[in-house]
């Protein structure tokens, strides 16, 4: 079948349609049941039941049983996977290859957590464009990314892998990646679909263990979780990963409620929904089903498209149709979403796109490095800074601890053939000519015989020691959950004994979520969060150390003081007892510290300063149906140029539910030279300052609302005007 080039539309769309109702007029109910099968390849591990039909994969596809693939094989090997689907089975429909690209292919960038940092969706948008473009010359054409689970515990491991705790930024996040991976065209050459999850509430777990329980009420469910969802969808994007978690006590994947009626007639989503990986087996250990049959009835009667690497909907769904358990018309309903997917991804036209050897993209060349680096740049966060960065270009640096020279900098999520090209910390500092000495001084998770001696020694001849510490890749990410988010006992050994040394201290902190830093506070003098920042690290950390790049990252996510404060977050309710820090006791407070985080949403400082003034609104009073444009002037004061993140915050005073006490509702990235003073702009209208009610409808309430802006969320110095907003 030849791409409809230049056709109008309408017409190759009907083209489409007709093709698709031949194919699945001719189909069997077994090889329906296929097309909503996705292996997860070759050499996997079974997890639970059977991992795909019991036949060596090469005759499941011959027969039409799998329908898409987890393609973490050689490009010959999926091609010939595709010359099978194609030339051997009956129908020739092509597979739809997928992998997990969350953070770059074969160019690894900075974790997404990382880069939502950056605040800087165009960097994203084009990060993401070389991600798609290097995957999609190995043949992928789906990937499993952006993950929109809002992040609220760093517990959890895999707020590594999502853009924080705020629901706008990840929306903005949601629409940057679905751009980026599947540009204009998804068919493209360089294109991949975007697949957005873990639809939904995932990151909720109770206590931050994955995969536990999770409790959302509908109104947070509408307000905090679903918003980067809707942005996804609006945005095009082609698939919805169901996720493993119940939600009012029915997982997901078998919760037509949520699959169904949420999904679909809410947010109005007509693509494919896929499980995660083996979910639907899950359904069994949940006890939600007694067997594989009735998992596979209630994850397809629910709504489910594809089932991710187990194969109960093969295996049992035609027997399923012709006892009457199930309708036929239902399976119609998925294979007809998925080759429309397939279509809309050009496979049908042209199932080896990308999988020959001539259509090698150009991957971890130095444009991708160059656009890797530019992000990583733009990610790192100085959360405290007391004097000691930038450093003194002539200062004698003792490069201390397991991270110094470590290339474990990509985080987790990566499955690069380039990993021995990672620059390290080391490498960087040294390209840039630094006086260095470097000591490891303990492991990770170890200690060294005799290596804080060593450290301690090579730290006394020193102007400056860089503490280089922070997690393995493997401690966040899936299945990575930590009771205590800390620095590993060696490591923390290791910075007391050079913390008493009395020499200025930076730390330089790997990690894949919050770490509890507070100690840190007290005994370095600055504190950069770099998290993990992919094939360059080494050397955007050390621009950034040397002030060749001034940093430029806000907080996605909050540090908590202690553990026990967790979930904390900006975006909470005000309560009826909330707490002034003026002593009160019945309040809602801690005997024991704090309510407030070590470092809030939205902090990141820069080597120069920044000031607001001149907040205005162009009207203080807002019809409904009106709009109101929000400005303020925000002017570098300090010595060199930089960057700064303007923030837009609202709260609404009064209303049918409790509001949160500010919610961001935009931001402004922008580059100041010393001295420089800009005018920035945002606006306002009804759907910034609505919510969704407890009867699930969007509702703007007349009233008063806070309007202010901000260089963080807890800023000292937060400007503030009210609105009045009328019927
Ligand atoms: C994993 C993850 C999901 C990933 C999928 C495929 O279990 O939960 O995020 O996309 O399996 O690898």
């Amino acid at each position: 079948m030849s791409r409809a080039q230049g056709v109008p539309a309408a017409r190759a769309r009907g083209d489409v349609e007709r093709k698709i109702e031949r194919l699945i007029a001719a189909m069997t109910l077994e090889e329906k049941a296929g097309q909503m099968t996705q292996s997860a390849g070759p050499n996997t591990d079974a997890i639970g039941a059977e991992q795909r039909p019991p036949l060596p994969l090469e005759d499941a596809i011959r027969q039409g049983g799998v329908g898409s693939m987890i393609a973490l094989i050689p490009k010959a090997q999926m091609r010939e996977y595709q010359r099978i689907a194609v030339e051997e089975s009956r129908l020739g429909i092509p597979l739809l290859f997928c992998q997990d690209v969350i953070h770059g292919h074969s160019t690894v960038f900075p974790m997404p957590l990382a880069s939502a940092c950056s605040f800087d969706l165009r960097q994203v948008e084009s990060s993401c464009r070389v991600a798609a473009r290097e995957a999609a010359g190995q043949g992928i054409k789906c990937t499993f990314s952006p993950m929109l689970d809002i992040g609220r515990d760093p517990r959890w491991g895999r707020v590594c892998e999502g853009a924080g705790e705020d629901p706008y930024l990840t929306a903005r996040m949601a629409e940057a990646h679905v751009r980026g991976y599947q540009g204009d065209d998804a068919a493209a050459p360089g294109s991949l679909l975007a697949c957005l999850k873990h639809f939904v509430g995932y990151s909720a777990a109770e206590g931050g263990r994955d995969y536990n329980t999770c409790e959302i009420s509908p109104t947070t469910l509408r307000n905090v979780y679903l918003p980067p969802f809707r942005a996804g969808i609006a945005a095009g994007a082609g698939m919805v990963m169901a996720a493993f978690n119940v939600l009012d006590g029915v997982p997901v994947v078998a919760n037509r409620a949520v699959s169904h009626h949420l999904l679909r007639e809410e947010l109005g989503f007509e693509g494919v929904l896929v499980s995660d990986y083996a979910a639907v087996d899950e359904l069994i250990a949940h006890g939600v089903a007694q067997n594989a049959e009735e998992a596979a009835l209630r994850a397809v009667l629910a709504g489910l498209d594809i089932e991710m690497t187990t194969s109960h909907v093969y295996h049992h769904l035609p027997h399923l149709v012709r006892t009457g358990k199930l309708p036929e018309s239902r399976l119609d309903e998925s294979v007809r979403r998925i080759l429309r997917c397939k279509f809309r991804l050009g496979i049908m036209d042209d199932p080896y796109q990308s999988l020959d050897e001539t259509t090698e993209a150009s991957v971890f060349c130095p444009a991708h490095r160059q656009a890797s680096l530019e992000m990583a740049r733009r990610s790192m966060v100085l959360l405290q800074n007391k004097g000691a960065l930038p450093l003194n270009p002539n200062a004698r640096i003792a490069l201390i601890g397991p991270m110094a020279d470590s290339k474990n900098l990509l985080g987790t999520w990566h499955f690069s053939r380039y990993t021995d090209e990672t620059v390290t910390l080391k490498d960087g500092l040294e390209r840039l000519g630094a006086n260095l000495i470097c000591r490891a001084g303990c492991a990770v998770d170890a200690a060294i015989p005799g290596g804080i001696e060593a450290a301690l020694e090579a730290a006394k001849a020193a102007d400056v020691i860089l503490l280089a510490l922070g997690e393995r890749e493997e401690m966040s990410g899936e299945a990575a959950s930590r009771q205590a988010p800390e620095l590993p006992a060696p490591q923390m050994e290791l910075a007391r004994a050079v913390a008493g040394l009395g020499k200025p201290v930076v730390l330089v902190l790997t990690s894949g979520r919050p770490l509890i830093l507070e100690w840190f506070t007290r005994h370095a003098d600055a504190i950069l969060e770099t998290w993990f920042l992919g094939s360059m690290a080494g050397e955007a950390i050390a621009d950034v150390l040397f002030g060749r790049c001034n940093p430029s990252g806000k907080l996605a996510i909050s540090f908590p003081r202690q553990v026990g404060q967790i979930p904390v977050y900006y975006n909470c309710l005000n309560t009826g007892r909330p707490y002034q820090n003026d002593g009160g006791r019945f309040f809602s407070r801690y005997l024991d510290g704090p309510n407030a985080p070590l470092y809030a949403f939205g902090h990141g400082l820069s080597y120069t300063q920044f000031a607001l003034s001149a907040l205005s609104l162009s009207s203080a009073v807002m019809p409904m149906d009106g709009g109101v444009v929000v400005r303020a002037k925000v002017k570098n004061t300090g010595g060199c140029a930089g960057e700064e993140v303007v923030q837009l915050y609202v709260r609404d005073r009064c209303a049918s539910i409790s509001r949160p006490v500010r919610e961001l509702k935009g931001f402004i990235k922008l580059a100041l030279a010393p001295g420089q003073e800009e005018t920035v702009a945002f606006t306002l209208c009804a759907k910034d300052l609505g919510f969704y009610g407890q009867d699930g409808q969007f509702v703007c309430e007349p009233g008063l609302f806070d309007v202010m802006v901000g260089r963080s969320s807890d800023d000292s110095e937060m400007l503030s005007a009210i609105l009045e907003v009328r019927r």
